[in-house]
């Protein structure tokens, strides 16, 4: 009795200490286990590392494993029943009206406005003392954001990016932080700590997302169709239109999911980069060779291959989406383990891309795993940055096409190195990020004459 006392106490204690940092929960048995069951105050959590229990959650069974409590109450009161959040028949309709803002035939406009606007960036950054700092995460955060808005909604932030960003900081260290009323299962109405702060920055971001959508219904940008008025425009089977409070539902879900991740998957490649100086060498050797000192372009990103390696290997150290919670509706066996009904299940990708079982060196930066000719060594299931099945990332080929974009440009122009002593500790929270920002060093980059 004592000892399973001691033992639910203790894995309280793991998960609450997962408030402040997810990636403080996982031990290294977590790294070599398939399924990791955690009993916690009356209820199991199962963690998923074998690959076909992966598939068999997300894919084959997925109907069975919707998004769990724990996940719907950090993100609820920011994104309401948008996209990212919403399940059932509510979430296939707004899949469905979404979906054309992630076809591949409109990734060329798409980089066009990416590669504007990295280079007004870049541009900034040459009007700087060389050597001086600045947090890099921020920097491409603000970028994306800017991007975001101009090629969804063909919206210009401007300063407003920054009212934005402190409202979903100020948001993260509040609501969008697991509590222990989910962990119980008690229901949505009871009040959660942190819930006033959480509130005013939820009507911080609102105030931009109504600006946002007042000036987009009418806007004609680079990208024709834009998702709000493709979102105005829709009429459901009896010609209702789609409520406005979804349509603000689904802004700022897009808004949120389409830029942060993308300028984190950057920032931490920046950070490797620094680590590896034979891979930041071996970087710069294509992007001199393809480019020429030229700025990149759409019809280069097929060029760019080790480019493209480098970002799928950050992913793979470093998912911005780095944990996936589902509740487990009907009872199931996942690779032979019993889940009982209403179990949670969590599937880490921080632990599934340096699971010792699924990966040669782990924990080691090897962006040559993803070069073509090694993917057939990838074990189908082991690597879910975009997630899979149903709910995989609606905008994966446009982060994948940022993400490179961007890499390719500044490291053409800009060698960055963090600040002498500061120490970069990854923090899992709503998304993977640095602690306290990325402060690099930037200093210009003379590619060699041809
Ligand atoms: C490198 C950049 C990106 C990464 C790593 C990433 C990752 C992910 C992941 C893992 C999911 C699944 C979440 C879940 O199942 O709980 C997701 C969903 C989603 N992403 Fe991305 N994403 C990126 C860029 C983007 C961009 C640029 C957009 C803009 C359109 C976007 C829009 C969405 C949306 C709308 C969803 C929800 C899809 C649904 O539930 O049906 N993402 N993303």
């Amino acid at each position: 009795m004592l000892s399973s006392l001691k033992h639910a106490w203790g894995n309280l204690r793991l998960l609450m200490s997962a408030r402040d940092n997810v990636l403080e929960a996982w031990t290294p048995k977590d790294f070599v286990r398939e399924i990791v069951p955690v009993g916690c105050l009356g209820r199991w959590m199962f963690v998923i590392n074998a690959p076909a229990g992966v598939q068999q959650v997300m894919v084959t069974n997925g109907k069975n494993y919707p998004k769990s409590p724990i996940s719907r109450q950090t993100l609820k009161p920011l994104l309401g029943n948008g996209l990212f959040v919403s399940e059932g028949e509510l979430w296939q309709r707004q899949r469905k009206i979404s979906s054309p803002v992630g076809h591949a035939n409109r990734l060329s406009a798409y980089a066009d406005v990416v590669i504007r606007e990295g280079q007004a960036m870049l541009a900034d950054w040459q009007r700087r003392e060389p050597g001086s700092e600045l947090d890099v995460s921020e920097a491409f955060t603000v970028l994306t954001a800017n991007v975001i808005c101009q090629l969804m909604f063909s919206y210009r932030l401007g300063e407003k990016v920054h009212v934005l960003g402190e409202a979903f900081q100020e948001y993260s260290a509040t609501h969008g932080r697991m509590h222990l009323a989910e962990l119980l299962g008690l229901p949505d109405w009871l009040p959660r700590p942190g819930m006033l702060k959480g509130r005013r920055a939820v009507k911080k971001f609102d105030r931009v997302i109504h600006d946002i959508i007042a000036a987009s219904r009418d806007a004609n940008g680079d990208i024709p169709d834009n998702l709000i008025q493709m979102l105005v425009a829709y009429r459901d089977e009896n010609g209702w239109p789609m409520p406005p409070s979804l349509i603000r539902d689904e802004v700022a879900s897009i808004f949120l999911a389409g830029h942060e991740t993308t300028a984190l998957t950057v920032s931490w490649a920046f950070y490797l980069l620094e680590l590896h100086p034979d891979v930041e060498q071996r970087l710069h050797t294509e992007l001199d060779r393809v480019l020429c000192g030229r700025p990149p372009a759409f019809a280069d990103m097929s060029a760019l291959v080790f480019t493209r390696a480098i970002i799928d290997e950050t992913l793979r150290l470093y998912p911005p989406v780095h944990v996936f919670s589902k509740q487990a509706v009907a009872a199931d066996e996942i690779c032979g383990q019993k889940i009982p009904a209403g179990s949670y299940i969590t599937i880490s990708s921080w632990v599934l891309h340096r699971h010792k079982l699924l990966w040669e060196d782990p924990d080691a930066f090897k962006p040559d795993r993803f070069l073509p000719e090694n993917s057939d060594k990838i074990i189908p299931f082991s690597y879910i940055p975009f997630g899979a099945g149903s709910r995989v990332c609606l905008g994966k080929h446009l982060g994948l096409l940022e993400s490179v974009l961007l890499l390719a440009m500044t490291a053409q122009s800009f060698r960055l190195r963090v600040r002498e002593g500061f120490v970069v500790k990854p923090v899992g929270r709503m998304t993977l990020r640095p602690q306290g920002g990325l402060p690099m060093r930037i200093t210009p980059r003379q590619p060699p004459a041809t």
